[in-house]
């Protein structure tokens, strides 16, 4: 029996979350898996019944849950509300207090969906398949912050702080990934110009010695967002910090062809884990019927493999998606084919996923 806490979140998220419950309910038939599923509230949805968007029902359920899966969180509505009080603030705080400092998130372009990428055809020519391996709970996104008054307006700072061992442990990870891939690690800061990504830098070296196998390289971070528009296949796993991750795993959902498109799985090392797409809340298309629940449905794959290893079950996941694709089937953001509803996609990938 696998516990799995659900958190829909706000704007698309309940829709996405939705299809990706049908598909691991089906491969859970399937392969004769059982799930202890519960729902929680969480984000701007958890603000306005508790004043709070990660409440204290909300991380007992996820802390003792093998898995979290996550919609996504966020929304024009309480946009005004403090940085602390934000529905983003408890997607921090649920990392955080899951410890999940891993974050895998792989940027593959399908075959299929080379009209979908902003690329030209020779650029995509030798595909896409690259793993970003992001920090999740260190950075500038949980270091000192705070803004203060002075004479002329306000003074705001945020810090980027990393520790040695915060640095080791996913670097660790990043190479052992990259054992399994095609063995190359590039390693992305801003060494020319931050303290901490010399840290980062010395860092992820000694870590190398320990993969002769492994080869290493370093990148500016501003040379990497050039790169993955000029050469995306010279990239294998990318190693990073938590805020340029979070940039360039947007530049690299779009080149393969949709943010729609990737799954994200969160780890710490042991099964536990959170599974999100990594996409936001999409206000502008929720309830429209429109948004594209592959991505979630991609990390119920994650799910399968990293937190219950479930490898074949996972894998009837990503083939079943593989083959909506190649038989023309479309969410609106994937451009020209059949284009499916929300709904459709995920009863078609439920279907695929049967057999
Ligand atoms: C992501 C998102 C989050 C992040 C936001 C919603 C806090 O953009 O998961 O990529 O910045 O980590
Ligand atoms: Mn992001």
């Amino acid at each position: 029996m696998y516990k799995v806490a659900i958190l829909p979140g706000d704007g698309i998220g309940p829709e996405v979350i939705k299809e990706g419950l049908k598909v691991l309910k089906a491969v859970g038939e399937k392969y004769n898996l059982r799930f202890e599923i519960k729902e929680y509230p969480f984000g701007g949805e958890a603000i306005d019944k508790y004043g709070d968007p990660y409440p204290e029902e909300t991380k007992n359920g996820c802390l003792s849950s093998d898995a979290v899966l996550l919609g996504a969180v966020g929304g024009p509505k309480w946009d005004r509300l403090e940085g602390n009080k934000r529905p983003e603030a408890g997607l921090l705080a649920l990392r955080k207090s899951l410890k999940v400092y891993a974050n895998l998130r792989p940027a593959v372009l399908y075959p299929y969906l080379k009209k979908a990428s902003p690329l030209k055809d020779e650029l995509l020519e030798k595909g896409i398949d690259i793993l970003i391996v992001r920090e999740l709970t260190g950075g500038i996104y949980f270091g000192p912050k705070g803004i203060e008054p002075i004479d002329s307006g306000f003074r705001a700072y945020d810090m980027e702080v990393y520790e040695t061992h915060e640095i080791e442990r996913i670097a660790v990870i990043a190479f052992e990934a990259a054992l399994k891939r095609k063995r190359k690690v590039t390693s992305v800061d801003k060494a020319n110009v931050l303290e901490s990504s010399r840290l980062w830098r010395k860092t992820v070296e000694e870590v190398a010695k320990r993969y002769p196998e492994v080869e290493l390289e370093h990148m500016y971070v501003d040379n990497c967002a050039m790169q993955l528009v000029k050469n995306p296949t010279q990239f294998d796993v990318i190693l990073t910090n938590n805020m340029f991750g979070d940039i360039l795993s947007d530049e690299a959902a779009q080149i393969v062809g949709s943010i729609g498109m990737l799954p994200s799985a969160s780890l710490r090392g042991d099964k536990v884990g959170l599974y999100e797409p990594i996409h936001g809340s999409a206000p502008d298309i929720a309830g429209k019927k429109i948004a594209n629940p592959l991505a979630t449905i991609l990390s119920v794959a994650m799910m399968l493999q990293y937190s219950f290893g479930e490898e074949e079950a996972a894998q009837d996941i990503r083939k079943a998606v593989e083959r909506a694709l190649e038989e023309g089937f479309r969410t609106a953001d994937l451009g020209e084919g059949i284009v499916l509803s929300t709904e459709e996609m995920g009863d078609k990938i439920v279907e695929y996923v049967k057999g």
